[in-house]
């Protein structure tokens, strides 16, 4: 028996942060990578003094509910945490951490993708290419939608959004305009050429790309409703690297069967891992597979954020990343 804190680590890690956690708790690691689901992570509160969940893990005000738990820390892996149902676990006295900042090139950086990837029909290109299809060059093949110097708009502007408006208009010569009801301070965002705009409506109604930047919670779940997405422009392009539900999936397909938009970047869905089918026939659609933080040096260090997390409330120090 060690003395040292159980945290049973709910999927598999890369190995530089299996190997941390190994030499500072008593840590049982999924090399296996099966989903725990609800039996698994119930029997891990009662056992484990601390879970380092992901967005796979639902960590539900009934199983916070369940008797005896042990667990007094939750650390999520990932800057979202909308998998943990926060308000129960503070009301049971549960600590919660995410690993913000350390994804935030990553994720920026596969928004621009899909951002380019659904103007650029860069998809499409490729299936076009892989099935045999391509007979040659000409003039009028496959023209897509030009990006630079286009008008950008961003919905929050949190940490992602301003490495998105970064790299939008200082490397696409972009105009970026936001909307979030906690903007951040002026010069902040005119270093990044971003104009606030008061309302979301405006955003989507002056920009060719829509990119969103929002946290899940009650109120943006379906923020992109059929209403909104009819604001947005005939010709303009969506993007969620966010949260799958803060768009009406029903309502997205419908917009883009119509041609009311003229298509979507997504990395994130509303019931993952399941796409709506008629999203997975669409040429104007790319669909990437919540891919958002995959890169090894941003998983790496995801992991080590919440490992830091772990040290410290086992230390008894303040959380690096406190969410509740
Ligand atoms: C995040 O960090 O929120 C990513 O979407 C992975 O969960």
């Amino acid at each position: 028996m060690s003395d040292r804190p159980v945290v049973v680590v709910t999927r598999r890690l890369p190995d530089a942060v299996h190997d941390a956690l190994r030499g500072a708790f008593d840590a049982r690691l999924n090399p296996e990578d099966r989903p725990l689901g609800p039996e698994g992570l119930r029997g891990a509160l009662a056992t484990a003094d601390a879970l380092l969940t992901t967005v796979t893990d639902s960590v539900t005000a009934d199983l916070l509910a369940a008797e005896p738990r042990r667990t007094r820390l939750v650390a999520n892996f990932g800057v979202g945490f909308n998998n943990i149902d926060v308000e129960a676990a503070k009301a049971r006295g549960v600590a919660v951490s995410n690993t913000p900042d350390v994804l935030t090139d990553a994720t920026a950086d596969l928004a621009m993708t899909l951002l380019l990837m659904v103007a650029r029909r860069t998809g499409e290109g490729e299936r076009h290419v892989r099935n045999g299809q391509w007979t040659g060059w000409r003039p009028t093949h496959m023209l897509g939608a030009h990006v630079t110097g286009k008008t950008l708009g961003l919905v929050g502007m949190g940490r992602i959004a301003r490495a998105v408006a970064q790299r939008a208009h200082h490397g696409f010569q972009m105009k970026v305009i936001y909307h979030d009801p906690y903007p951040p301070p002026p010069d902040v965002a005119r270093a990044l050429g971003a104009e606030p705009r008061d309302t979301l409506e405006q955003v989507l109604r002056q920009a060719d790309f829509v990119s969103l930047h929002c946290p899940a919670s009650p109120e943006t779940h379906h923020l992109m409703n059929r209403e909104r997405l009819a604001l947005m422009r005939p010709e303009a392009f969506l993007v969620n690297t966010a949260r799958g539900d803060v768009v009406d999936e029903a309502a997205l397909v419908e917009a883009l069967v119509a041609g009311r938009i003229a298509g979507a970047g997504l990395d994130v869905f509303e019931r993952e891992p399941q796409v709506t089918q008629a999203l997975t026939t669409m040429d104007n659609v790319v669909l990437l597979p919540h891919l958002g933080s995959a890169t090894t040096e941003t998983r790496v260090a995801m992991g080590m954020r919440a490992f830091e997390n772990l040290q410290r409330f086992f230390a008894g120090q303040p959380l690096r990343d406190r969410v509740v």
